[in-house]
């Protein structure tokens, strides 16, 4: 096959690459996809109603990285969009009675639900410090319960974060390190975006918009519905491979054992709205927190750019065990065990004597953003460049 590099997946680890090669060298690059789309994860598509879905979850670009705006925003047309998130909170009495308030947790959630006198910083430090003057726990904390519920008190942690989690990992906070629910916002002020980076955009032409562009170019031939591993006798003779999927499927014949994931279930309904500009939610994204409903959250894809139909689809997301893999579990197994597929993504180059290359969310077993994502690429080619080692492995 007259080609000079494989790369395996058109999602942003692997077409950024692809770009990269084919404006930089004279290489012919080969991109296969199982899938038969290309943009991986991100991608999407305009369903019967004129409304465009995201098949694998909303995405919501935003970065603090110059270098990566730059680059991407060449490719398909952009549009600012500051994301918010909305949470339905049931109270407590087991009334039906809900409320939407923000998340992140900032002040105008405390007004919504617990106390309309929190007005600044200062009172939402006292607020949250009174919240919190009995909770007696030990630092380092055991467990995300520990840790969540000295930051925010027992009230936030129960209308936000136990169940959620719960849905969410299938485990409750007592059972997860500390770091997880660590890392949650809080905001001393009212900032009710759900990001603050100072880039936050969305394509115009959608996410697969912006791959086409990326794709688009007379060095590169796409191909779907073709899988590395089925289709791997076709490419022995290329000599420089970059795989951008799992790692753990790479050396599924090395008889280790596999790596885990959580991944997600959708479940679609369109409803006739009559009324072009009319949605149902009263934000995006509903989160769920709460266990009187299964799912996790509910997406309107109407209201990203405010697009216009006359009915809405909303997708509600349900947390699965089994599925694609989307979420790296972050445990102790895990890391040994990546360490390991790790060790042999390493020696892989020698091995098979020709280059092969482990890039991207997938085969680097760690959740990337999307900025991430396309970040990792452009550093990963910067060092390459450095090294001379596109010279040396590849033929120019
Ligand atoms: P992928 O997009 O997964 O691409 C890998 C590709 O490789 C896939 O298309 C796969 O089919 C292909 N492949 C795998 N194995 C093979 C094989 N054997 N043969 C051929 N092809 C193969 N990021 C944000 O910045 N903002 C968000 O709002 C956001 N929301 C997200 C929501 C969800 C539910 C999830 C799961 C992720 C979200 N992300 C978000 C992260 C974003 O999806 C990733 O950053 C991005 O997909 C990473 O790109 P990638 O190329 O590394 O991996
Ligand atoms: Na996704």
């Amino acid at each position: 096959m007259n080609v000079d590099t494989l790369i395996v997946g058109a999602g942003f680890s692997g077409a950024v690459i692809a770009r990269l090669l084919a404006e930089n060298t004279k290489q012919k690059i080969m991109v296969i996809d199982s899938r038969d789309h290309i943009g991986g994860n991100c991608y999407d598509y305009v369903n019967q109603y004129g409304i465009r879905i995201s098949k694998y979850g909303a995405h919501l670009f935003h970065t603090t990285r110059q270098d990566v705006w730059n680059f991407i925003s060449a490719f398909g047309s952009w549009e600012p969009w500051e994301h918010k998130v909305l949470a339905k909170i049931y109270p407590r009495d087991g009334s039906d009675d809900f409320a939407y308030a923000p998340v992140p947790i900032c002040i105008q959630t405390i007004q919504k639900l617990y106390d309309s006198s929190v007005q600044n910083e200062e009172d939402m430090r006292r607020w949250l410090a009174e919240e919190t003057r009995s909770i007696k726990f030990q630092t380092p904390y055991k467990n995300s319960m520990e840790s969540a519920v000295a930051r925010f008190g027992h009230r936030i942690y129960n209308d936000f974060f136990h169940s959620y989690t719960l849905k969410q990992w299938e485990k409750s906070p007592e059972e997860l390190d500390a770091s997880v629910l660590e890392r949650i916002p809080l905001r001393y002020n009212k900032d009710d975006r759900y990001f603050t980076d100072p880039i936050q955009m969305l394509p115009s032409c959608g996410y697969t918009g912006v791959f086409k562009d990326l794709l688009n170019h007379p060095q590169i031939e796409v191909r779907l519905n073709t899988d590395y591993f089925q289709e791997r006798h076709c490419f022995n003779g290329v000599n420089f491979t970059v795989f951008t999927g799992p790692i753990d499927g790479y050396f599924a014949s090395r008889g280790l054992d596999r790596l885990e994931y959580r991944s997600l279930r959708f479940e679609e309904d369109t409803f006739e709205m009559g009324d072009k500009d009319t949605v149902m939610q009263p934000a995006s994204v509903v989160n769920e927190p709460s266990m009187r409903v299964p799912y996790t959250r509910t997406v309107e894809f109407k209201q990203f750019l405010n697009q216009r139909s006359t009915h809405t689809t909303l997708v509600r997301e349900y947390s699965a065990s089994n599925g694609d893999p989307y979420y790296p579990v972050p445990n102790e197994r895990n890391t040994k065990l990546y360490a390991t597929y790790q060790q042999l993504a390493e020696r892989e180059t020698e091995a098979e004597r020709r280059t092969v290359l482990f890039l991207g969310r997938l085969a680097n077993y760690k959740y990337l953003n999307m900025d991430q994502a396309i970040g990792n690429a452009l550093d990963h080619w910067q060092k390459w460049t450095k090294d001379d080692m596109i010279k040396t492995h590849v033929v120019n």
